[in-house]
């Protein structure tokens, strides 16, 4: 009997032809697709993988456990790769990695499978997200493998009964899910070329957007979003529905050159709307009710959560560890937000919490200030004592007279 793979199938051009490769490699195909957001018609492409070869096909609805699961520990971290890409993609892979060995373990398979290239990043996620659940299991990787140019793909397609894509395929290579948008290629790959207009799908250019800002009120619970609009929703649709919002004022459009782990720099583009105005939103909120410890040690940990999770380590004790702090250290994070939406931009129009360690009396400069401005004096002759202890022994720098375009103006001499 052949062995059985359980392939991540996506209803593409690649992972289709995976499965007719898989098979002359003397495997049973069994495929699984998942939807995380990119409102896929699970049936169709489950209908597909059949009449392709698959000898089934298992399709899910993983909204909702990629919102709680995956996003919403990335929200609480605020996490951002290299201080711009919210991880859509990044934060996809380890589900899809959970499903497949949940499939492979149902089926008795010793072998899973995926459809990622050899210069990517997904691949390592995969293929550390699999050995961490089951290393035990046989990673195969057709499209790393196969030495198939884009005309041998199409004519091996053709040959094996896969459907080729009639119509003009988008000339980038797109993936989505409720945290975002990507896409790479194409005429995107020039850096020094701006972003074609086509490249985007969920956001309206900045300059086409309606005169009039789009008002959002978001309610944060310990961390995580609640309510829109005073609305509660479950986290995967607060997600989808401030996505279309975000989207119409053109929030989220990221363009950068970013660091690959394989060693090369890409140029990539995202939208992540409702990525973007949930973590604008939510710093507005930390900065009103976090003490100022808490607020920079939390703000120095983003940028490493961030890489775990782009760099394939999500199932790590790092990870878990790191999880563990972003949890007690956002307990406190409960409250509202207003964001104006406006030609590209979330701006906090205001924020509100009963935990609020903003003190009007101690902020303000009007007459009811509270603020002790004596005892001022001595906290900071001590703060500076070390400066001047060294100061004595060795002057910090020299002011020079001359090296300054005084004007000076005198008295007129009396006569
Ligand atoms: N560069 C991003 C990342 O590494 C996006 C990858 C998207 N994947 C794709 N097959 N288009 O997370």
């Amino acid at each position: 009997m052949a062995e059985t793979v359980v392939l991540a199938y996506s209803g593409g051009l690649d992972t289709s032809v995976a499965i007719p490769w898989l098979s002359e490699q003397g495997y049973d195909v069994v495929a699984v697709a998942a939807d995380l957001g990119a409102n896929l018609d699970l049936a169709a492409i489950q209908e597909k993988a059949v009449k392709i070869g698959a000898r089934r096909c298992y399709v899910v609805d993983a909204r909702a456990m990629f919102a709680e699961r995956f996003i919403r520990p990335a929200l609480n971290a605020n996490a951002l790769y290299e201080g711009q890409y919210p991880l859509s993609a990044s934060l996809s892979r380890p589900l899809i990695a959970e499903l497949l060995v949940a499939v492979a373990h149902r089926e008795g398979a010793d072998a899973v499978a995926h459809g990622c290239t050899g210069k990517g990043n997904d691949q390592v996620r995969f293929d550390v997200a699999i050995g961490a659940l089951d290393p035990s299991l046989t990673v195969v990787a057709p499209v790393r493998e196969w030495a198939f140019s884009r005309d041998a793909e199409l004519e091996y397609a053709d040959a094996h009964g896969v459907p080729v894509p009639v119509t003009r395929q988008s000339p980038y290579s797109i993936d989505v899910n409720l945290w975002g948008r990507s896409a790479e290629g194409g005429a995107i790959e020039d850096p020094g070329a701006p972003v074609p207009e086509d490249a985007y799908a969920w956001t309206v250019s900045p300059q086409a957007c309606p005169p009039e800002a789009l008002s959002v009120q978001l309610t944060f619970e310990s961390g995580t979003p609640v309510a829109l609009n005073g609305e509660h929703l479950s986290l995967w649709e607060l997600i989808d529905r401030l996505n279309g919002l975000a989207g119409s004022r053109g929030v989220g459009r990221i363009e950068m050159v970013e660091n690959r782990l394989v060693g090369i720099k890409s140029r990539e583009v995202y939208e992540a709307p409702a990525a973007i105005a949930l973590i604008t939103a939510k710093r507005a909120l930390e900065q009103l009710v976090l003490t100022r410890d808490l607020y920079q040690l939390r703000a120095s940990l983003e940028g490493q959560y961030a890489a775990l999770a782009y760099n394939g380590l999500w199932y790590s004790p790092a990870r878990l560890a790191l999880d563990a702090f972003m949890l007690e250290a956002t307990r406190s994070v409960t409250g509202e937000v207003t964001l104006l939406l406006d030609h590209g931009q979330a701006i906090v129009a205001g924020r509100t919490a009963a935990g609020s360690l903003y003190n009007p009396g101690l902020a303000t400069y009007s007459l009811h200030d509270t603020f002790d401005h004596k005892a001022a004096k001595g906290f900071v002759d001590l703060w500076g004592l070390p400066i001047r202890t060294l100061a004595a022994i060795h002057p910090l720098a020299d002011p020079d007279a001359e090296n300054w375009p005084f004007s000076i103006l005198e008295p007129a001499s009396r006569a």
